[in-house]
């Protein structure tokens, strides 16, 4: 039996080389190893906290799609879809908001961080892990790869998940082969979990400081040459043990690129030389991009095709969902 694997992204601007390595490269190497049935979707409801404008919504959708296709995502091998397509997700959403509580929901750091900053924010972003709960457990779902970031919305999922079998599911052991929810967990690669930005901070589209992952050349050129080098004498990697005189900024970036030991030998080579290895990033980013970039670019000719794969891919979903959704409203008595 293949395990049942779901992630998606908000198409909520230009993907990058974090997004690339921490979530989405292994939507694409799960998919090829052939271990899972793989649902992987545009997260446009949760972006629409965001992104209050429907030409904008529109256009990111798209790219979006466009960067899933790109890096390899195949609808003949996974199911790609539009979060919005399935109202079966918000509908299971409100079924979980009634049992999920406030005090519950405040302790979420996304919440935490909001609130720090003093915004008001809407009810969407109060209830974020309710939806993307909703989203992961509607699809029985084993497995989620995502960056370290969303770490704590897994648990979320699982805690609502072992909330709601409690409250309506299985009432004795006897039951548990029956649970109503599979409990889903994370798969995050400890060493990318975390990919720095060109100010040394995690990457993130919020701090500007990316390295868009369809970069051309004069992009990657330009961020590459905005990396901070404050290496020095007395700086640390990111295991804790001294840099070495190591630009590590450069160099913690430079690792997605090429193994260590290659890396450690070009390092030693050009000690000091920031320029020399700055170039070199550049050469090595550029031509491991290059192919999606190409392919990225056929595919933007035909951007109906893009939409058909989409709806071809709710179809898939919506069957997988809808089924779910029916067996969770005979359980709450609604139906
Ligand atoms: P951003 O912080 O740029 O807005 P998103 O929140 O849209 O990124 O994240 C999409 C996916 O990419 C998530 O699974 C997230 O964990 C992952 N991700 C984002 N930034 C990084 C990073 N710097 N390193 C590793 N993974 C990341
Ligand atoms: N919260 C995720 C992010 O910010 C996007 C997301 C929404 C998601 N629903 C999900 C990821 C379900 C994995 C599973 O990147």
């Amino acid at each position: 039996m293949k395990k049942i694997l779901l992630s998606g992204v908000k198409p909520t601007g230009q993907a990058h080389i974090g997004n690339y390595f921490g979530a989405m490269k292994q939507m694409v190497d799960l998919q090829n190893s052939g271990n899972f049935n793989c649902h992987l979707f545009i997260a446009d409801y949760h972006a629409l906290n965001l992104i209050q404008n429907k030409e904008e919504m529109k256009k990111l959708t798209l790219e979006l799609a466009l960067d899933y296709l790109a890096i390899g995502l195949d609808p003949r091998k996974s199911i790609i879809f539009k979060q919005s397509d399935i109202s079966a997700h918000t509908e299971l959403a409100w079924i979980f908001d009634t049992i999920v509580t406030v005090p519950y929901l405040e302790r979420a750091h996304a919440f935490k961080d909001a609130e720090a900053k003093n915004k008001e924010i809407n009810v969407g972003t109060f209830n974020y892990p309710v939806l993307m709960a909703a989203d992961i457990l509607l699809y029985n779902t084993d497995v989620v790869p995502v960056g370290q970031d969303q770490k704590q919305h897994i648990e979320y999922a699982r805690d609502i998940a072992l909330k709601f079998n409690h409250i309506f599911g299985a009432k004795d052991v006897a039951e548990y082969s029956d649970l109503v929810f599979k409990l889903p967990e994370p798969l995050i690669m400890e060493n990318v979990a975390v990919v720095p930005g060109v100010d040394g901070r995690k990457m993130s589209k919020s701090y500007n400081n990316t390295i868009p992952l369809f970069a051309t050349r004069e992009e990657i050129t330009k961020a590459v040459m905005s990396i901070v080098t404050d290496s020095g004498m007395g700086a640390v990697g990111p295991d804790g043990k001294p840099s070495d005189g190591k630009p590590m900024n450069i160099y913690n970036i430079h690792k997605l690129f090429k193994s260590e030991v290659k890396l450690n030998e070009l390092y030693e080579m050009n000690k000091g030389k920031y320029k020399a290895l700055k170039d070199a990033l550049i050469e090595d980013i550029d031509e491991f991009v290059k192919p999606m970039r190409e392919r990225r670019l056929k595919l933007a000719q035909n951007p109906g095709k893009v939409m058909k794969i989409l709806e071809k891919g709710a179809k898939q979903a919506r069957k997988i969902a809808d089924k779910k959704l029916k067996q969770v409203k005979e359980a709450v008595g609604v139906i």
